[in-house]
């Protein structure tokens, strides 16, 4: 396994093992590591021939108010992990080689990000977009792998794809999850032991709205208010939102039919955890 630190290097990479015809899987991440990404390396290695990992805690997407500073860095054990997982290339580049001096472009998709995750996190998909772009530009994929764990965030990637002509297929993978349900976090270490419990309602309210739709509930109302209910009823959880949407264009939906995305934001103490499920409603 290659570290690689410079984008002149990655670059390099890149080329060789294009012009020796092979196909370039491309799995981006902020580290922390767990069996979610590695899904997503497995995935990577079954569909293409040369695999990158990114590790790259990304400024521009989190708020002032955020966690930055705290976001986990693991780097050694992150990568023991890509070792394990025989990742060819780990692209490790420090903030100064991705945001230079001076920078001052930003990509951003307009409609899709207005809602949700955008509305409760003003500029966090300016920053995942204007920084995929950067590593698309360096590491060129022919594919480049992301999981269903944050549901919005694959939805603007393929829009962002889609205009402007990117070349590079996004494929999505299913989300990860412990054995009570809850999708595996770089950010579940910050729980404590009652909030690890406590974080249980999210995937009990997915799952409780879940087997409404299944039975025939049409009703989005009372869909939601079970949701609701359910992160109501654990104490240590604050429900920040919870909507029924369209999966492909997440415009709320007025009446269930089809197919749509439960999505969920909540908070257990300090730590905010998201989480959804597509039900394709018969
Ligand atoms: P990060 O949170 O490290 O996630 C990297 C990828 O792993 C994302 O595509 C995410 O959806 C996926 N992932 C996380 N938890 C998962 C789970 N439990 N099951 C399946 N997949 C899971 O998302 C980011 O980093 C950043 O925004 C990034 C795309 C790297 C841009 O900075």
């Amino acid at each position: 396994m290659r570290t690689i630190r410079t984008g002149r290097a990655i670059r390099a990479w890149a080329l060789e093992r294009r012009e020796s015809g092979q196909k370039i899987g491309y799995v981006p991440t902020m580290g922390a590591l767990h069996a979610g990404h590695a899904s997503l390396i497995r995935a990577a290695k079954r569909a293409t021939d040369a695999v990158a990992v990114s590790i790259f805690v990304n400024p521009l997407q989190f708020g002032p108010r955020e966690d930055l500073n705290q976001y986990p860095r693991p780097v050694v054990e992150d990568l023991r992990f890509c070792r394990q997982e025989d990742v060819e290339v780990v692209f490790l580049p420090h903030v100064r080689e991705i945001y230079p001096g001076n920078f001052q472009t930003r990509v951003r998709v307009t409609k899709l990000t207005e809602r949700y995750e955008g509305q409760s996190r003003p500029g966090h998909f300016e920053g995942v977009t204007t920084v995929l772009t950067k590593l698309f530009h360096l590491v060129g994929p022919d594919r480049a792998f992301f999981g269903q764990k944050d549901y919005q965030q694959a939805v603007v990637v393929k829009q962002m794809v889609r205009d402007l002509d990117v070349p590079v297929e996004i494929v999505v993978g299913p989300t990860v999850r412990e054995r009570d349900g809850l999708a595996l976090s770089s950010r579940n270490r910050f729980l404590s032991s009652p909030e690890r419990k406590a974080a249980g309602a999210l995937f009990a309210a997915l799952t409780a709205a879940r087997g409404m739709l299944r039975t025939g509930e049409r009703s989005v109302k009372k869909v939601l208010d079970t949701m609701i209910r359910r992160v109501r009823d654990e104490p240590l959880a604050r429900l920040e939102y919870a909507a029924v949407a369209d999966p492909a264009t997440l415009d709320e939906v007025r009446v269930v039919k089809g197919r749509v995305v439960l999505l969920l934001a909540v908070w257990i103490g300090k730590t905010r955890l998201i989480d959804n499920m597509v039900i394709a409603c018969p």
